[in-house]
């Protein structure tokens, strides 16, 4: 059997899925490779069905969104995909090891986070879950949004599941918790709300209760970043606040957080209003509620990756042993995607 893909270490765990650097034997070149946890994979109902969530955001052609290379199941019945890798940190990181992270340097980068988003919104697509560990920076001060697409299923698992996989969700936006629905509004405040930690170099909510959590969504909001640096120009203190605000019929469209930070002034024109758009992609059905299916880290209760985890050292790929208890192929051992139907094309 052919292996198409050779692991050579992880690189994070989060809650959908396990991220690892890979080869791509055939190729020679390292990708990303994104395994899906069990629950997760239950919810989607198939390979069909998971191939064509990838599809939606294998059909984006973006400079700030990752690029999808590939998808298919293990030899287990695991589903993966495949990414660029890259090289470079996610601003959760970033935050934590540069902070106070200059001004200019935060606008270049919110810039091109919005113009990704709005990528998105222009085609009705939802991004669903904008938040630090989504979104990574390379070398060069490129952004790249990650996790596209496949994301509501992840929300969906958060807030189904008992045991276990509860997260919380400290970047939804408020109009969620109350039942409103999806509108791209939502990923303004993401995008807000991701913008501020990096501002200010901490949680904008650190309440690792739940119901707390809540309360202070809903209630106060989140605090006002002149409170937490008193460096920033005034235009750039009124974005960030109008991207969070509690209403979302406050907050800008993606666009116009683009041009605001590309002219470094403050949002011209009027408010979007919230309500939901014509059609948003995947904002159909919900995936029936998930099942923990096997024992893992605990999850976090910030709402952020259980994190890396223990890396293993790095070295050159090796091909991992079969695994001799279970019988079954090991999971890390990919084989090549077989066609199953007719080709499907995007709508
Ligand atoms: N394409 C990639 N290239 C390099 N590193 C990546 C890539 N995708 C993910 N990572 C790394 O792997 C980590 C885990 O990613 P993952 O998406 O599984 O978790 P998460 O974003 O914290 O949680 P979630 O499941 O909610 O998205 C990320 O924080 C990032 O550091
Ligand atoms: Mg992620």
């Amino acid at each position: 059997m052919t292996t198409r893909y050779m692991i050579v270490e992880e690189l994070g765990e989060g809650a959908m899925g396990t991220v690892y650097r890979a080869v791509q034997v055939d190729l020679k070149r390292e990708v990303a490779l994104k395994v899906l946890h069990q629950d997760v994979q239950s919810s989607l109902n198939g390979l069909h069905r998971f191939k064509r969530e990838v599809e939606a955001c294998a059909a984006l052609n973006h400079p700030n969104i990752i690029r999808i290379l590939d998808c298919d199941e293990m030899a287990d019945g695991c589903f993966y995909y495949t990414m660029d890798l890259i090289r470079g940190l996610d601003l959760a990181s970033l935050a934590a090891r540069e902070a106070p992270v200059p001004a200019d340097r935060v606008v270049a980068l919110m810039a091109q986070a919005a113009d990704a988003v709005a990528h998105l919104h222009d085609r009705s697509m939802l991004h669903r879950d904008i938040k630090p560990r989504n979104v990574m920076v390379d070398d060069a001060g490129r952004l790249t949004l990650m996790d596209f697409g496949l994301v509501k299923l992840h929300e969906r698992t958060v807030l189904t599941v008992t045991g276990q996989r509860v997260g919380t969700p400290k970047y939804m936006a408020p109009e969620l918790f109350r039942g409103e629905p999806d509108a791209p509004a939502r990923d303004v405040y993401g995008l807000g709300l991701t913008f501020w930690e990096l501002l200010a170099g901490r949680l904008a909510f650190p309440e690792r209760d739940m119901q707390k959590l809540v309360t202070i969504i809903l209630g106060r909001g989140v605090e006002p970043i002149s409170g937490v640096r008193s460096d920033l120009p005034a235009w750039l203190v009124d974005l960030v606040t109008r991207c969070v605000a509690i209403d979302p019929r406050q907050r800008p469209t993606a666009l116009q957080v683009k041009e605001s930070c590309l002219g470094r002034r403050p949002v011209t024109q009027a408010p979007v209003a919230g309500a939901p758009r014509r059609s948003t992609r995947g904002a159909g059905a919900a995936p029936a509620a998930a099942v923990v299916a096997a024992p893992r880290r605990p999850p976090s209760p910030s709402g952020r990756s259980t994190g890396p985890g223990p890396r293993s050292p790095p070295g050159p790929p090796r091909r991992l042993p079969p695994r001799q208890s279970s019988g079954r192929p090991d999971r890390r051992t990919i084989r090549p995607w077989r066609p199953r139907g007719p080709t499907r094309t995007l709508p």
